[in-house]
């Protein structure tokens, strides 16, 4: 027992300062091809970002972000979370720097409303994280990050429908607020996606299955989420543990169908931050995805 004290103190002191200083800057990028374009169409290169949680000074993540232009995406899609305090805006709008010249859309997370306070991170084993929202009014300036990504030309999905042209494509957009925060309002977006367009692209995100189920059931091929963070702090050789919402663990990141055995096509970023109160990460690189649309099954 004299030993085993010691051992387990200093594994534990190692595991949490791997997974507050290594692997929570230690991005990857994902890619994934996806055969959801017409005959003849494509490739159409999609960079899909999303739960940066960006504070001022996280330069490292800041560079990253940034450095992603060289991937030379036709399309960016922020699936929200992006800030996770009141300055970080230009922050934000400067790491995305000449990504913000593309084509873009975007939705908004709880954490782009409502600024972080400080909790046990053992609560977030414990259920959805709305549960502990006390706060009735947003108390970030949510509207300056929308203004800045709207002027920019990129397209406010929150509860809204849109079209646009990427890489010769035409695409109908389709997203909604956050339903964590009971923000999404899907029958303001209801209705068939339009079935001219190259590819229907449905954004949301947290990705509920109830959503998920009603993008689907209007037409939409290809769905993107954030905000399960992949789990955050994941088991090895098991995988995330909580989703924060109701999608399923082995869906929580990653590209899947839904249903699991239908057509549509669902990702789900594993996001490229964390909550500056629980500033680590475990077996869950923080990431951002590029995803290679390609003719296949759906044209
Ligand atoms: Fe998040």
């Amino acid at each position: 027992m004299r030993t085993l004290i010691p051992v387990t103190a200093a594994v534990g002191t190692a595991a949490l300062g791997y997974a507050g200083i290594v692997e929570r800057n230690w991005f990857t990028l994902r890619r994934f091809e996806i055969p959801v374009l017409p005959p003849g169409t494509g490739p159409l290169r999609v960079l899909h970002i999303s739960d940066a949680h960006l504070t001022p000074g996280r330069t490292r993540l800041r560079s990253w972000i940034r450095s992603l232009d060289d991937l030379d995406p036709h399309l960016l899609v922020n699936t929200g979370d992006s800030i996770a305090h009141p300055q970080s805006i230009g922050y934000f709008l400067d790491s995305l720097g000449p990504l913000l010249d593309r084509p873009g859309v975007f939705v908004l997370g709880s954490n782009d409303l409502y600024a972080p306070e400080p909790f046990n991170p053992a609560n977030y084993l414990l259920g959805p994280s709305s549960r502990r929202l006390k706060k009735k009014e947003p108390d970030l300036p949510w509207e300056k990050l929308r203004d800045g990504m709207t002027a920019a030309g990129w397209l406010d999905l929150n509860n809204q429908r849109g079209q646009l042209t990427a890489g010769g494509l035409d695409i109908a957009v389709a997203g909604v607020h956050d339903s964590h925060i009971k923000r999404d309002r899907y029958e303001q977006v209801a209705g068939p996606a339009d079935a001219g367009a190259d590819l229907r692209l449905g954004v949301m995100h947290s990705p509920e299955p109830r959503l998920l189920d009603q993008f689907v059931a209007d037409g939409y091929d290809l769905l993107l989420a954030g905000h399960t963070h992949g789990g955050q702090l994941c088991l090895p050789w098991y995988g995330t543990l909580v989703t924060n919402c109701g999608i399923d663990r082995k869906r929580a990141r990653g590209l899947h169908r839904h249903p699991a055995d239908g057509r549509a096509w669902l990702h789900v970023s594993a996001g490229l931050g964390t909550s500056p109160w629980a500033p680590a990460r475990f077996a869950c690189r923080p990431e951002a995805s590029l995803l290679t649309l390609v003719s296949g099954d759906s044209g």
